[in-house]
């Protein structure tokens, strides 16, 4: 059974890849700091895959845990997912966001050569596009000065990948995700943002629950069809499965480059007054909500071409916006009863 390695596989996308292994017939061994997520969600994610993954809380900026975990464990792949990921605060704290995501990077990086594990899949993100010249967003589209330290650390932690892999065994593959939303059908884990939520579905869930008043609307004034940003939002379970897709083309010896990169969202763009309206059809809840001045950073539009990973990866988005918001919502009033959230 290939053994695989999931970094930060406690989180939000993390966790529900790791469900995903597991269903695929993979052994999972989870590294999680537990910095932006809860030792609960192991439990939960036994609960839905009725199979425990072995687990390990260490810093991986400690790199001497990182190299000891190499020697002692047998790995077939990696999938790394952790590091930070508030935009707003990597341009507070900069070098926490460049320590934390680069090196760990490198020391993980570092470990595999060190141990012939030659498979690694890289959690990118859209932003590395900042506000693309084109849309649909193909791969080829050009790399921007990024708009934040946060979105800086996913395009240098590309570079570092792509050159590590012209110089050692080592192949990856980066995933550029669009906007993941959503949660597992069985409300057992979801997103879980630690105080006021940054994104917008999390704020909107909370808002319909009644944990925030109202969801203030980040500009109408965008050149849109109704003034508002556009985003390409994916049903993170979705996305979990493009990660099993890429590994197994790795595994499998089927990618083509020793570096490769694919986009990973549904293709179609929804503006935040369809998202707000698509949210209250779907869950019979009225949104109370009120437009306040652009946010800083944020760009008009983003959707994906997704080409090359329907024809690559034999992978598409299969749920519907509507399968997203439902499964949010869901999600939300599960941690209501339980309280989950501290
Ligand atoms: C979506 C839209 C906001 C909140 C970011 C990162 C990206 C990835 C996903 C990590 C925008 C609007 C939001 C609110 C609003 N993160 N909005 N009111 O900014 O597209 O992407 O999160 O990988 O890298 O950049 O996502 O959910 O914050 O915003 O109007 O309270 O909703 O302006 O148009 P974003 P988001």
């Amino acid at each position: 059974m290939q053994r695989i390695l999931v970094t930060g596989g406690l989180g939000f996308i993390g966790s529900h890849t790791v469900v995903e292994l597991q269903q695929a017939g993979y052994d999972v061994v989870i590294i999680d700091d537990l910095s932006n997520s809860q030792l609960s969600v192991l439990d939960r994610i036994t609960s839905i895959t009725g199979m425990k993954p072995d687990f390990h809380q260490f810093d991986l900026k400690e790199k001497e845990k990182v190299h000891q975990f190499f020697q002692q464990e047998k790995i077939d792949g990696v999938i790394h997912f952790a590091a930070s990921k508030a935009v707003g605060e990597s341009v507070n704290e900069p070098l926490k966001y460049y320590e934390n995501n680069i090196n760990t990077l490198v020391y993980v990086l570092k470990a595999m050569n060190n141990n012939q594990v030659e498979n690694f899949i890289f959690s990118s993100s859209c932003t590395v596009y900042g506000q693309a010249d084109e849309l649909p967003i193909t791969e080829s589209a050009p790399v921007k000065t990024a708009e934040s330290p946060y979105g800086n650390t996913k395009q240098i932690g590309e570079e570092i990948l792509k050159e590590t892999t012209t110089v050692s065994n080592l192949n990856g593959i980066a995933l550029r995700y669009f906007n993941p939303i959503g949660a597992h059908a069985s409300a057992k884990i979801g997103e879980l943002p630690i105080g006021v939520p940054q994104n917008l579905i999390p704020y909107i869930t909370q808002t319909a629950i009644g944990i925030r008043e109202e969801l203030s609307i980040f500009g109408d004034d965008y050149p849109t069809e109704d003034g508002t940003a556009i985003r390409d939002y994916i049903h993170v379970v979705d996305l979990a499965k493009a990660h099993i897709k890429a590994l197994e083309r790795l595994i499998e010896n089927r990618n083509k480059e020793k570096y490769e990169v694919f986009n990973v969202g549904t293709g179609s763009g929804s503006s935040v007054l369809e998202i707000v309206k698509a949210f209250e059809k779907a869950t019979n809840q009225d949104l109370a909500y009120k437009i306040v001045e652009r946010r800083a950073g944020d760009i008009t539009a983003a959707f994906a071409d997704t080409t090359l990973a329907e024809k690559e990866l034999n992978w598409k988005a299969e749920l519907t916006l509507e399968d997203c918001l439902l499964s949010a919502w869901n999600w939300q009033k599960k941690i209501h009863e339980n309280t989950l959230v501290e």
